[in-house]
């Protein structure tokens, strides 16, 4: 099994990308051999600021090690490094529908939320992702719920890539999404009708993962709930959903047990209290790694090159592959490697 996910460099990471997403990604460094990238080149898709952009990325990678990621079992590197990926969305680009990426609600959503311009590279974020994932034939892709109609989309690149120039064979193979059947889309606790992001989200309803102990602990306090005080799960109870599978998590029971855990609570109060012990007990040892991790920008510099370097290895063989079907550059026994 290889095991392929990307996570934006920018702004703040929260409980939802910790739950949905990163909290996975740990997991399958145990389940197979698993590949991790920053992918700057889908952050520049919005409006940013360039020097920001580096130093975000050095965030990201020491909190990803902060949350148990392992070099040393899995492959953690920064998209822009290994040139395949572009490359290999252009290829793609030729067996990508324009309708379906019309149809993407991510490019919906965030093209009507620009200000300023709204880039081609946004229309054409899915497309990089596809390669993304197809350059290192990767089976599982670990993502939170947001993400199901572009690995859906992946998908179909792929088949319809194989169909045209596969000649009866998976150049491509077809990858499978991984969202987790609890945590998937964990909601803002300001306003739980809306999924907790860092664009968009309020900030009181958002906890970041390097939040302090005594903030996370307002945060949960101040969540919105509803009138009642039964501790269940139903689509009337949106604000008591959430913290119900926040704290499911968090505590590694099952959101049922859960709930029969709390049968004799005194009501939300007392919800609220358990989620934020719970949070913070998961999220401070990881803030503390943080610190000492986010220090040493030349540690964090070498692991991102070493991991280029080995996902370059996997993707190239791809690449080749994929030109060659293709029809474009030298024929392959002529062909000088680089
Ligand atoms: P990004 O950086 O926005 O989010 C990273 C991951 O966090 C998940 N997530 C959530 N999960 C649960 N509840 C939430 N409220 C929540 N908000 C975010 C996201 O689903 C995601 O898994 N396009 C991707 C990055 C990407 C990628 C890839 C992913 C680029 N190439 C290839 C998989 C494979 C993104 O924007 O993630």
């Amino acid at each position: 099994m290889r095991i392929f996910s990307g996570i934006q460099p920018t702004g703040s990471k929260h409980l939802g990308n910790y739950i949905g997403a990163i909290r996975q990604y740990v997991e399958g460094q145990d389940r197979g051999e698993a590949l991790y990238c920053i992918v700057d080149l889908h952050a520049i898709t919005v409006s940013y600021d360039p020097h920001e952009l580096r130093s975000s990325l050095y965030d990201l990678c020491a909190l990803l090690l902060a949350a148990g990621l392992d070099a040393q079992r899995c492959i953690l590197f920064r998209q822009s490094d290994v040139l395949e990926h572009a490359e290999l969305t252009w290829l793609l680009a030729s067996v990508t529908a324009f309708g379906d990426l019309q149809r993407m609600h991510q490019f919906k959503d965030k093209s009507a939320s620009q200000r300023e311009l709204v880039s081609g590279g946004l229309f054409f974020y899915p497309v990089l992702m596809a390669a993304d994932v197809l350059a290192y034939r990767a089976t599982d892709v670990p993502v939170g719920d947001d993400q199901r109609q572009h690995v859906e989309l992946m998908r179909d690149i792929a088949i319809r890539f194989n169909a045209r120039f596969g000649g009866g064979e998976e150049v491509l193979l077809v990858p499978e999404h991984r969202i987790p059947s609890v945590g998937a889309r964990i909601m803002d606790l300001q306003d739980p009708a809306r999924k907790m992001s860092t664009t968009g989200g309020s900030e009181q309803g958002t906890i970041y993962v390097l939040d302090e102990p005594a903030t996370i602990v307002k945060k949960i306090a101040s969540a919105v709930t509803d009138s009642g005080r039964e501790i269940v799960r139903s689509p009337e109870k949106a604000g008591v959903s959430n913290l119900i599978e926040i704290l499911a998590v968090a505590s590694g029971r099952t959101p049922q047990q859960v709930e029969a855990d709390m049968a004799d609570a005194r009501g939300y109060g007392d919800l609220k209290k358990a989620v934020a012990e719970a949070v913070v007990a998961m999220l401070a040892p990881v803030r503390e790694r943080y610190v000492r991790l986010r220090a040493d920008e030349g540690a964090l510099e070498q692991i991102l090159a070493d991991g280029a370097a080995r996902a370059s290895e996997i993707a190239s063989h791809t690449l080749a592959d994929v030109r060659e079907r293709m029809g474009v550059g030298a024929p392959r026994q002529t062909r000088t490697l680089r």
